[in-house]
């Protein structure tokens, strides 16, 4: 009998801290980064985060890893979706609060992780500037912590999807439609003008940290299995 492939996806949080000494795993480019940042300490545990959880996969040391970046939308190789060199079998992608970091690994097709902190959705325009208009139905009976809740994670999907394609929110989050806050994640409709994927298959995250809502996508019609590295 032949069994469904599924595509297992490493993913792996840390709690953002300021030592020092994580600076040491960073390349020049990256201190540089850090040093313009009014507070440095989520970017450095974030791209310290991203190359210890890349160096014990790929059993390389951390500090010697690099990347490159490539925008779709300009052609730049200064700015968007960073890919691991040396390793092109590889995705990767990272996303971090002022409290968290998250990483998401995996072998074979493009990733997009998306994490936010529940309290980024408190805003009074969400709805216009995050959904389509048929979205919004999926918030009815939502209240307080619990609409937030939604919200971030249905915020996230999105997010973790223009992240896979590389778009970031170059493209209008109201254009890509994903179901709602109670249903299983998946891509409904795309209504961008730039190129729809070919497949995505969507997964929501359990963290640890409880205030937090993360997703997973992957450009891929497998379904994913998220598997938490401790
Ligand atoms: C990608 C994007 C949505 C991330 O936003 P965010 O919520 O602030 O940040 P997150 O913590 O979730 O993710 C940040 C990480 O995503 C990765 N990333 C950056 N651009 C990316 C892209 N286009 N696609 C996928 N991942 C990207 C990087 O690892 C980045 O970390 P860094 O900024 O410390 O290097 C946002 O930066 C964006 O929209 N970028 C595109 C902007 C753009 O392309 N403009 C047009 C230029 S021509």
């Amino acid at each position: 009998m032949m069994r469904a492939m599924v595509l297992r996806v490493s993913l792996a949080e840390t709690e953002v801290v300021d030592d020092p000494a994580l600076r040491d795993l960073l390349d020049d480019a990256e201190r540089a980064r850090a040093d313009r940042k009014r507070a440095p300490s989520p970017f450095v545990t974030a791209h310290a985060h991203v190359r210890r959880v890349l160096g014990d996969l790929l059993g390389v040391d951390p500090a010697s890893l690099a990347f490159d970046r490539h925008c779709p939308t300009c052609g730049s190789t200064q700015h968007g979706k960073p890919t691991i060199v040396g390793h092109p079998q590889w995705s990767y992608s990272l996303s971090y609060t002022d409290a968290l970091a998250v990483v998401a690994v995996a072998q074979g097709p493009e990733l997009g992780v998306d994490v936010e902190h529940v309290t980024e959705a408190d805003f009074g325009g969400f709805a216009q500037v995050t959904l389509a208009p048929e979205e919004a139905d999926g918030f009815a009976g939502h209240e307080g912590q619990a609409l937030l809740a939604a919200r971030a994670q249905v915020w996230a999907r999105k997010e973790a999807i223009l992240k896979a394609t590389g778009h970031g929110l170059v493209v209008d989050p109201t254009e890509v439609v994903v179901t709602g806050p109670d249903e299983d994640p998946a891509l409904v409709d795309w209504r961008a003008r730039e190129e729809r994927p070919t497949a995505v298959t969507l997964a929501d995250v359990v963290l640890r940290c409880p205030d937090h809502r993360a997703s997973v996508a992957a450009l891929t019609g497998e379904p994913v299995e998220v598997v938490t590295l401790r």
